[in-house]
């Protein structure tokens, strides 16, 4: 039994940014109080991995465990912990859930301050970190999850037991890019049905907003993407039209001009998924006067910012925003998980690509490439 005692096994170790992960043995310690030992069996990369990695992203910190987008079963439990126990397959959690703090008591929002502060400081809720490396130095754990290790430890509040007979390999998506555009669009927007959306940028994220537009019976779901290779995903996934602002503007047309031409006005709903500011800008400003409201869920590069004439917002223009789509890790993923056995929730459609876990720089480098949407490791 590990039960206890630390456990020595594979992970891929970002020392640098900038510098392929190395895949090595490293020591994952015995969860404490609250914490949650996991042996992962499947975690997928996800952009947000890579915008780490890059060294762009002003709170990277190095050396560390990335991933966060991950599924596995419980090994052990620390002390207090009621949640889950060992046996249980469960995904991990980067928007944890608390259910007491003063954010998950509001019913608005699905942020949680329980981890947030030391989540951020790429430790565990005491302050230490449970990972080390051969030569014992401390790595950080990111985003309150580390799945690009055989087995991580996480908070209580960061994980969820699900249905065991969820395939892992397809669910460690919900941990992240599937739940946020599914989320964003059923949940933050709640999208009707008869509505019309635009989807900027259709990557796995883009690509569930679109199913969650498409499951609400909306009447026009738009995609717009500047890579061709997105299209039959588009449609794949349940959009109407699709539009590459690259290639299908007439003359003198802007992609805001043509999104207000083909819907009367303009859309009852878009959604930024690329994290350019400019597409952001377009992606309010193709809203339909009155009620149209926007949704940003890319992630934009440290220091940008957004803008658009305050006029855009006077008549009615809505910008919002949405993390995690919305939706509360351990109190909705049961019911994601059943849509998605029903058949309601696409995840599989997601898989491109699979590799086994020692192929992870060769993940990081399919993420670049327009047909995939998502690489699955197995360990
Ligand atoms: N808010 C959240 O909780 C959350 C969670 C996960 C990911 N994200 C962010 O969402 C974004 C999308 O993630 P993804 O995994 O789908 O990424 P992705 O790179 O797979 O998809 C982005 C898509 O946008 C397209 N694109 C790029 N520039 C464009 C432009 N100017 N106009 C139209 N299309 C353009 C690309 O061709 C690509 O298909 C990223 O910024 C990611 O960091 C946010
Ligand atoms: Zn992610
Ligand atoms: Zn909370």
């Amino acid at each position: 039994m590990s039960e206890g005692k630390p456990i020595q096994c594979k992970a891929a170790v970002s020392y640098e940014a900038g510098k392929p992960l190395v895949v090595e043995e490293i020591t994952v310690d015995a969860p404490k109080a609250h914490e949650v030992r996991i042996k992962i069996v499947n975690t997928a990369v996800c952009h947000t991995d890579a915008y780490t990695l890059s060294g762009v992203d002003p709170e990277g910190l190095f050396p560390c465990v990335l991933g966060h987008e991950g599924a596995g079963i419980v090994e052990s439990v620390g002390e207090g912990v009621t949640n889950v126990k060992p046996g249980d397959h469960v995904i991990a959690l980067y928007t944890a859930e608390c259910k007491k703090c003063k954010f998950c008591l509001s019913g608005k929002t699905n942020l949680c301050g329980a981890v947030r502060a030391t989540q951020g400081k790429g430790v565990m809720p005491d302050g230490t970190s449970r990972f080390h490396n051969k030569k014992g130095d401390t790595l950080y754990h990111f985003m309150g999850c580390s799945t690009f290790s055989e087995y991580t430890v996480v908070a209580d509040v960061s994980v969820v037991a699900i249905d065991e007979s969820a395939p892992l390999e397809s669910v460690c998506l919900l941990g992240c890019g599937v739940t946020t555009g599914f989320g964003a669009a059923t949940k933050t927007a709640n999208v009707q049905e008869g509505d019309t959306v635009a989807v900027f940028g259709c990557g796995t994220v883009g690509l569930s907003v679109v199913q969650g537009a498409a499951l609400r019976k909306a009447s026009k779901i738009i995609a717009v993407d500047t890579n061709d290779q997105k299209k039959d995903y588009c449609f794949q996934f349940g959009a109407t039209d699709f539009v590459n602002p690259k290639t299908d503007l007439k003359e003198g047309e802007t992609i805001v001009s043509k999104l207000i031409d083909m819907t009367d006005g303009g859309l009852d709903h878009t959604f930024d998924c690329t994290g350019n500011t400019k597409v952001m800008r377009d992606a309010l400003e193709a809203c339909h006067k009155g009620w149209g409201q926007s949704i940003i869920i890319g992630v934009a590069a440290a220091g940008e910012e957004i803008s658009t004439r305050p006029f855009q917002l006077v008549t009615g223009r809505v910008w919002k925003g949405s993390a995690f789509g919305g939706i509360k890790g351990r109190s909705e993923m049961g019911g994601l998980i059943e849509q998605y056995k029903r058949g309601d929730l696409k995840v599989d459609e997601f898989i491109t690509h699979k590799r086994e876990f020692d192929e992870i720089n060769q993940a990081f480098d399919d993420l670049h490439k327009g047909e995939c949407l998502r690489t699955v490791l197995n360990f």
